[in-house]
């Protein structure tokens, strides 16, 4: 099953309306100690790793890729819309996307979006733990 983006629930829809900025998610909801956090991103994030945490990704809108690197292999998934993908916690990853897209995050309240290691942060990646909708 694939999922038209028309289709997608109203208040995603108006909430990805809200904002423009890239690779700066917000908080959608809480569950538990979880935030749903939902972001815009195109092109390169930064390679970087939670130690504490898995993180999950639905794609949304568009293609995500995300390079991994684990025990000095690289290597890359392709996630076409409506793809899921858990990074596990402690792996090095960098997620990008040529074609824009939209995601949604689900990871623990007060995780960075930089992780807990990171290579230098550029200036177009908002290193934080979320904002809140707008
Ligand atoms: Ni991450």
């Amino acid at each position: 099953m694939t999922t038209d983006p028309t289709t997608l629930p109203t208040l995603l829809k108006t909430a990805l309306a809200g904002f423009e900025a890239l690779w700066s998610p917000r908080i959608v909801t809480r569950v538990n100690d979880y935030d749903v956090r939902i972001a815009k991103v195109a092109g390169d994030h930064v390679w970087h790793a939670h130690d504490d945490t898995d993180e999950f990704f639905l794609v949304i809108e568009g293609e995500l890729t995300i390079a991994l690197r684990e025990a000095g292999v690289e290597r890359e998934v392709t996630l076409p819309q409506g793809s899921v993908f858990v990074v596990p916690r402690g792996v090095d990853h960098k997620p990008s996307s040529r074609t824009g897209a939209a995601l949604l995050l689900f990871e623990p309240t007060g995780t960075l979006t930089v992780g807990t290691r990171h290579e230098p942060v550029p200036a177009h990646v908002d290193a934080t733990t979320g904002h809140p909708l707008t």
